[in-house]
């Protein structure tokens, strides 16, 4: 798939512009529980993010960022820190290290990855402990990384023709490929524009199973893509039509 060419977008991106002023900003904080809803949840989240958005969306330099999609986290819907005498403890998943760094860096604090995972295992690994196959922090780390591998957003994406470029993308054809890719509907998530900037710019990908570990879509049907999975301060899901899939940075010589 080829970006469109930016040129003839100007409308579009005003329009995008003006939309995104009176979005649907007000509803994100529904991320958390209800009180008194026992943590129920129904599905599993796979967030995948992608390095150069991160580091735009915290104005930090990071230094060479990763050049793939890495893990976010895996998030069961509508729970959060369900356990709070389950301490993270990084021995317990001291095989998985080489893999974890790779795969789930901390990308803002790429020398010390441990509160990162640490605050992944309190609010959402504690959740998802509740199905067998992540009952333990070595499973739910471990669990992650395996679907994160058996997804392979990276080289999905790839064949899909789908790579950083200064041209933009269309929303629609990113979701409508990965859908077709894997037989569900995603969820994509975005930076809204910032001021001089012309388009959203792409930050998360977001893929869903049941509890039993099976794809499924990450929205039901009749439900508008928002505003659950909002995964950082700045991230919405992406209105529909053009955006920035920002190209890793080039560091100097
Ligand atoms: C919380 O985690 C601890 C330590 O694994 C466990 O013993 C306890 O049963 C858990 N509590 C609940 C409510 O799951
Ligand atoms: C990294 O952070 C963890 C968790 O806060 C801390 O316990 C550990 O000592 C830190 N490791 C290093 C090498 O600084
Ligand atoms: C998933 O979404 C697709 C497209 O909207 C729909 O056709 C399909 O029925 C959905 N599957 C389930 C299990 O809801």
């Amino acid at each position: 798939m080829k970006p469109a060419a930016p040129h003839g977008l100007l409308l579009s991106s005003l329009c995008l512009a003006l939309c995104c002023l009176g979005g649907a900003r007000g509803s994100r904080r529904r991320v958390a529980a209800d009180p008194g809803d026992n943590h129920q949840w129904k599905k599993l989240i796979m967030v995948h993010h992608w390095p150069v958005t991160v580091c735009k969306e915290v104005e930090n330099d990071c230094r060479d960022p990763p050049d793939y999609w890495t893990i976010h986290g895996l998030w069961p819907d509508k729970a959060e820190e369900c356990n709070g005498s389950w301490p993270f403890n990084l021995e317990e998943i001291k095989d998985l290290l080489p893999e974890m760094k790779m795969y789930w860096p901390d990308v803002i604090h790429p020398l010390n990855h441990s509160h990162f995972w640490k605050h992944e295992w309190e609010k959402h690994g504690t959740c998802a402990a509740q199905v067998d196959a992540l009952n333990s922090q070595k499973k739910y780390f471990g669990g992650s990384l395996d679907l994160y591998r058996g997804l392979e957003l990276n080289s999905m994406l790839q064949k899909l023709g789908i790579k950083p470029s200064i041209n933009y993308y269309q929303i629609s054809d990113i979701k409508d490929a990965l859908a077709s890719i894997y037989g569900v509907v995603p969820k994509v998530q975005c930076l809204p524009p910032k001021q001089g900037e012309e388009v959203q710019t792409i930050g998360q990908i977001e893929l869903c199973f049941t509890k039993e570990l099976r794809l499924r879509n990450c929205t039901e049907p009749g439900e508008p893509g928002g505003p659950r999975g909002a995964g950082g301060p700045g991230l919405e899901v992406c209105e529909d039509g053009p955006a920035f899939y920002p190209p890793p940075q080039q560091t100097a010589p």
